[in-house]
This record gives structure tokens, sequence and C-alpha cells, in this order.
């Protein structure tokens, strides 16, 4: 196997997309289609990723950081040009390139390894990556010669109506023979219909120099997919969303919608979980066995333990125990950490809190900046005053305390140990351990009160 080297573009702008968002960074399960790319070569094992940058360089610097290397290309006269901008990095290296689209997001690992691997076996110069499309409609059309050999790609855009209905279309991904690549390319022109340096344009010069040209064509048009438009983008969710979760029934997840089911590649979810239908699982999400996650629940970043129930609720950067009960219409934001046997029920949000082992609360209810120990009971309507205009404070319930309906807990405050207070109350100082705490207006009754007035 000899050195092993890639050049991913992402330095287009993406003018079909008609987006303020580069193309390249444009979303796909969640996670942007240049990240999909870098993830999938990565797996391939190479020595260097050189990804070209342009159009938005910062923006994909900060979502790549430094998983590859970079190369900037000021203009952008195409994508030829584009790979030229990596001779620094790569023109001395011998050894074979494989090149990649950034706005292919759904090639795989398996795909370009078998590329290369074809590649090497022929001892090809380059070795283009094809496909059939029912629509070729936008991508490079491979011509073939009369004995089937590759001749040259056509873009779409340069094609003859006769060429425009071969539907054996160019990829975009390529291997090369590094020296080659680089040597080809200098003779590249830019006299075609868009005036741009073309990529492709290196198969004819290669193979008008008798080297070995050599195409390997994967049936899985899918994979293959170049987002150019949203239509392209929506297909694009729509294979990966179908990728991702055949993989996740396959290892013993159920689904019971799959298209109505939306989980981000990178998340991790248990055997024996069940997802119901409208749940969008985003991030790096790790759920355990036996969950029944939804209808309609979204959970981003977060990790969920074993035989846990979410339903109808959102769940954010939070983490989430054993045998909990959300929802529904429960809202979990950033930074809490709801430990085992925990129950947060209807139209409770929570936030940036911790619930110890089996302490509940069932409804209506605002926790936020909040220790809440274990066994403690919050009635419905508790509400944690934690912001006074300015500042955020703490509240701290002791264990097996006893918060009664309706409570405000004004910040920073602390309620002891089996402590009780009474509903209605508005506790603005601690509560000692094992205490009863009462602080509401006395009750007053005005007997007759109505008589009197009817009277008058
Ligand atoms: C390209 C191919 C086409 C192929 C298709 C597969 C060329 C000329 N055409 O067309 O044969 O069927 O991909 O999806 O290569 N880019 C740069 N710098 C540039 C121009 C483009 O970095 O100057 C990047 C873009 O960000 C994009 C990629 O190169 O990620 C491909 O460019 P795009 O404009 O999408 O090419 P296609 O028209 O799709
Ligand atoms: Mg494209």
């Amino acid at each position: 196997m000899s050195n092993r080297f890639a050049v991913i573009l992402a330095a287009g702008q993406g003018t079909r997309m008609k987006s303020k968002l580069y193309k390249v960074l444009h979303p796909v399960c969640g996670k942007p289609m240049i990240q999909h790319v870098v993830d999938q070569v990565s797996g391939v094992g190479l020595e260097k990723i050189v990804t070209i940058i342009g159009h938005g360089a910062d923006a994909v610097k900060d979502q790549l950081g430094n998983q590859v290397t970079y190369a900037l290309q000021n203009e952008q006269l195409g994508t030829g040009h584009a790979v030229m901008q990596a001779e620094a990095e790569l023109a001395e290296e011998k050894g074979v390139t494989i090149v990649v689209c950034g706005d292919t997001p759904l090639i795989t690992s398996e795909t370009m390894e078998a590329l290369m691997e074809h590649h090497e076996h022929t001892q090809a110069k380059v070795t283009i990556l094809t496909a059939n499309a029912s629509d070729p409609t936008g991508y490079g059309r491979i011509v073939r010669n009369a004995e089937g050999a590759v001749e040259r790609i056509v873009e779409h855009k340069d094609a003859t109506e006769h060429e425009r209905e071969i539907s054996e279309i160019n990829t975009g991904t390529y291997c090369f023979d590094n020296a080659s690549l680089f040597a080809a390319l200098k003779q590249v022109g830019n006299d075609n219909v868009q005036g741009e340096y073309y990529l492709p344009d290196v198969i004819e010069i290669l193979q008008r120099q008798g080297e070995v040209v050599s195409a390997y064509q994967t049936d899985t048009f899918s994979e293959t997919l170049g987002v150019n438009d949203r239509v392209a983008l929506s297909q694009a969710e729509q294979v990966m969303k179908q990728r991702i979760n055949e993989r996740l029934m396959r290892a013993g997840v159920t689904i019971v919608d799959p298209d109505h089911t939306y989980v981000s590649s990178d998340a991790q979810i248990g055997q024996d979980t069940v997802l119901l239908p409208g749940t969008v699982i985003q991030g790096e999400t790790v759920i355990g066995d036996d969950c029944t996650i939804g209808p309609h629940t979204e959970i981003i970043d977060s990790t969920v333990g074993d035989r846990t129930k979410l339903k109808q609720s959102v769940i954010h950067q939070s983490q989430i125990g054993n045998d909990v009960n959300v929802g529904p219409f429960a809202h979990i934001r950033p930074s809490s950490e709801i430990h085992d046997e925990v129950k947060i029920g209807n139209f409770v949000e929570v936030k940036k809190s911790v619930f110890g082992n089996r302490s509940k609360a069932s409804h209506l209810s605002y926790i936020g900046d909040a220790n809440v120990g274990e066994d403690v009971n919050l009635g419905c309507g508790s509400i944690t005053v934690n912001y006074d205009g300015e500042n955020k404070h703490l509240t701290t319930i002791e264990d097996g305390a006893f918060i009664g309906c309706n409570t405000n807990l004004v910040a920073p405050v602390t309620v002891g140990k089996q402590a009780y207070v009474a509903a209605g109350s508005t506790i603005t100082n601690d509560v000692p351990g094992q205490a009863l705490s009462i602080a509401r207006a006395r009750q007053t009754n005005k007997e007759g009160y109505v008589t009197k007035k009817n009277d008058k």
C-alpha cells in the first residue's frame, strides 16, 4: 500500500443554495456536510487531509478545527484550480491522493476504501468513482470510447444533447497518482461554458498521454449525491436519515415510524430502546437500554440512562439517569443532572439544576439554579425565584424535604433536611431541617359577608 492523502474541496460559495450559510456548512441530519465528509475520509486512514477553503473559510475552520490541514483558494476559479492550492502541501509527496467534494455528505469510508483498492490494483494514474443516475442532470458525464474505456468527463453545461443522455456520472470523488495529478493540473485550461478550471479535465489529459485511466462504478448512487441546491439537500437528509435509522434498528433499537424519527449520526442508542414518532435526537446524545423516547421528544447533546421514559419533552445538554420519567410537556434545559428514579411531570421546566434520586416535581413548576436532594417532593406550582433582575441565585433543597403547592423559594435560600414548607408560602429565609415553615398571610373569614352586602 502506498502513501495515501486526501484533498477535500470546500471553497465554493454554493450559489445554487441561495443561502447566507456557506454550502458545505449546511447540516444533514444535524451535522454540517463538510463534517460528514471529513469524518468518512478520516475513517480511511490517510497521511494527510488537505481541505481547500475560500468562501466562509473561518466558519469552515471553526467547524473542522485541527482535524485537517488547510489550503486557501482566494478566488474560486474551478475545482481544478481548487486542487492546485494543495500543491505546496502535497506536490512533493509520493503516493495516492483521493479528491472528494465537500458537498457529497453521503460518501462512505467503505466506498472510498474500495475505490482506492481498485485504483492500486489496476495501477491507474487516475480512477474516477462513477455511478448510474436515473436523473443525471447537473452532473459531469463519463464519456467512454468504443472499447468502453473512459476518455473524458464532460460537464452538464458543456455537454451536447447526445452526451446528456449518458446516465453514468462523475461523483466528484477520484483517486490520483499524486505526481501525475499536479503535473496534469498545470495543463488544465478554462475554455468552457463556465470559464473555470475543471478538475475532471485532468482525466482527458492523462488519457491522451497514454496513462491508465480507470473508473470504479458504485451501485449506490444515493451515496454519491452532490448537494448543489435545497432539493438535493432534502434528498441527502432522507438518505442519511434512512441509513442511520436502519443501522440503529439492526443494532436492536425499535423505531416505530422511521420516516418521522430523526437521529444524528453521532448519537448512540442502546438495545430495546423504543423511539416513538416525532422523536428528534441531536448531537452526541447517548441513550441507554430499554428506554421509551417520544412521541414528539427532542434530545440535544444529552445522556440518558436505562429504562427511562421521556414523553413529549425537550432535553438539552443534560444528564438523565436510570428509571426516570419525564413529561409529557417538560423542558430540561442545559446543565441539568437528573438522577435515578426521578419524576419530572407535565409543564415542569428545569434549568441548571440537580435532582437527587427519587425526587419529584410532578406538575407545573420552574426549578432553576437549584440543588434538589434525594426523596424531595416539590408540590404543584413550586417555583425557584432565582433571578433578581441582575444575578442568578442558588436554591438548596435538602434530602426528604416536602415543598407544598404554589410555593415561591426566593433564592438564595436553603430548605433543610426533611423540612416541610406549607402550601402557598413565599420563603425568603432558610428553613431549618425537620421544621415546618408557613410563610403566607393568615386566613380571615368574614362571616355573613354576603348577607350584609345584600342588605345594604
Ligand atoms: C462537480 C464536477 C462534476 C460532478 C459533480 C459531482 C467539476 C467541474 N464538476 O460539479 O463533474 O459530477 O461535482 O457532485 O468538478 N469548489 C471549490 N473551489 C472552486 C469550485 C468548487 O472549492 O473554485 C468546491 C465546492 O465548494 C464544492 C466542490 O468543489 O464542494 C464541487 O463544486 P460544485 O460547484 O458543487 O461542482 P458541481 O457543479 O457539483
Ligand atoms: Mg456540487
